[in-house]
């Protein structure tokens, strides 16, 4: 049979989706399906390293997978499911706890601005979590991983677990055939613009699902009006574009408008710069908006569709994790065999 190349993504349910998460990954997703086997997780694992409310987090799990569907995954083509119910993910990620090591642990910037000044209060969880993350992606021996820029560290983790992994375990892989290495090194897929987007109010920040400020944040359940409210409230400098992608450099916000831009109109910071340079923000920013919304509303209308439909919902999520389960367990009774689990 002909080698194809898996890839697998998640994204947490711990708040609304939003811009970031849809062009950091989501609409990257999509083109994956024509070329690899595409695995879809909504993380609820993950998403209880810091507390959710039961109810919140349930909504999310549906609005996530709903999400994914409306921007064009296909369930029967790729396996969507939501974390919990793979029981696998938990057990691989146990043995990858004890793979890594703390340092590598202590290293991740991420857990460092979560916990902030309150490490000792966080859960441990919080601390594994990027374990965990390398069990969901090495439990179905993934190839490739589509994210957005906050996650390459994580994936650089993952790497150094599959390679500890490999060398400690290698006489017991070798026994069972395995003549390489038994997970394979990932590759991060992320490039293209709009790969780190920015808050609307604050260029030095990432957009995420926990900002304070409602403005900061387009969410892809917002309506039209929101989406231009947001957009024309948005924090620029008083220059207009320059015709050049140099002429970004320095200017955070402007850079961050004309990278969603690029990302929602398929197209280049330098297409966009040729067609917009000179251009005042007065210009620019109802093009920006007229564009979201034309790319946004359609999307957020199937996502309300959806998450009204909780028989439908349910019946993809349980599928999703029996295609999900029926690739791992024959992964992890391997896996059993090779640390030496009696079974
Ligand atoms: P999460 O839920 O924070 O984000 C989900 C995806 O959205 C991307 N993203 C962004 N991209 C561009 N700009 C932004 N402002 C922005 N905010 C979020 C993220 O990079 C991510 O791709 N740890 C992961 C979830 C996870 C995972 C995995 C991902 C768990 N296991 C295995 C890949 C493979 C997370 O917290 O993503």
């Amino acid at each position: 049979m002909a080698f194809v190349p898996r890839v697998f993504s998640g994204i947490k349910p711990s708040g609304d989706l939003h811009l970031g998460n849809y062009l950091g990954a989501i609409k990257r997703f999509v083109p994956l399906q024509d070329t690899h086997q595409t695995i879809y997780c909504v993380v609820d694992m993950h998403a209880i390293t810091v507390w959710q409310e039961p109810e919140d987090l349930r909504r999310w799990t549906y609005e996530i997978a709903a999400g994914y569907i409306a921007a064009g995954l296909d369930p029967t083509r790729s396996i969507i499911f939501n974390q919990s119910q793979v029981m696998e993910h938990a057990e691989l990620s146990w043995i990858f706890n004890c793979v890594a090591r703390m340092g590598w642990m202590e290293r991740m910037t991420q857990f460092k601005d979560k916990a902030g000044e309150n490490a000792e209060a966080v859960s441990l969880g919080l601390f594994a979590y990027p374990s965990l993350m390398a069990a969901d992606i090495l439990l179905y021996k993934s190839t490739g991983v589509p994210v957005g820029d906050d996650q390459k560290q994580h994936l650089e983790l993952t790497r150094d677990i599959a390679k500890k992994f490999n060398h400690d375990f290698r006489r017991q892989t070798k026994a069972l055939g395995y003549e390489a290495d038994y997970f394979p090194i990932t590759e991060t897929l992320a490039t293209g613009p709009a790969m780190r987007v920015k808050s609307l109010k604050d260029g030095a920040r990432k957009m995420s699902k926990s900002d304070a400020s409602d403005l900061s944040t387009i969410y892809m359940m917002d309506d039209a009006d929101a989406i231009a409210k947001k957009i024309k409230r948005a924090t620029t400098d008083p220059e207009p574009l320059p015709s050049e992608a140099a002429g970004l450099e320095g200017r955070a916000e402007a850079e961050n408008l004309v990278g969603i831009y690029a990302a929602l109109a398929g197209t280049s910071v330098v297409d966009v710069l040729t067609e917009f340079g000179g251009a005042g923000w007065g210009r620019f920013k109802p093009a920006l908006s007229d564009l979201a919304v034309s790319v946004l509303a359609p999307i957020a209308g199937e996502m309300r569709r959806l998450v009204g439909d909780f028989t439908e919902m349910d019946r993809i999520l349980r599928d999703g994790a029996d295609r999900a389960r029926a690739i791992a367990q024959p992964h992890m009774d391997e896996i059993r065999k090779i640390v030496g689990f009696v079974r």
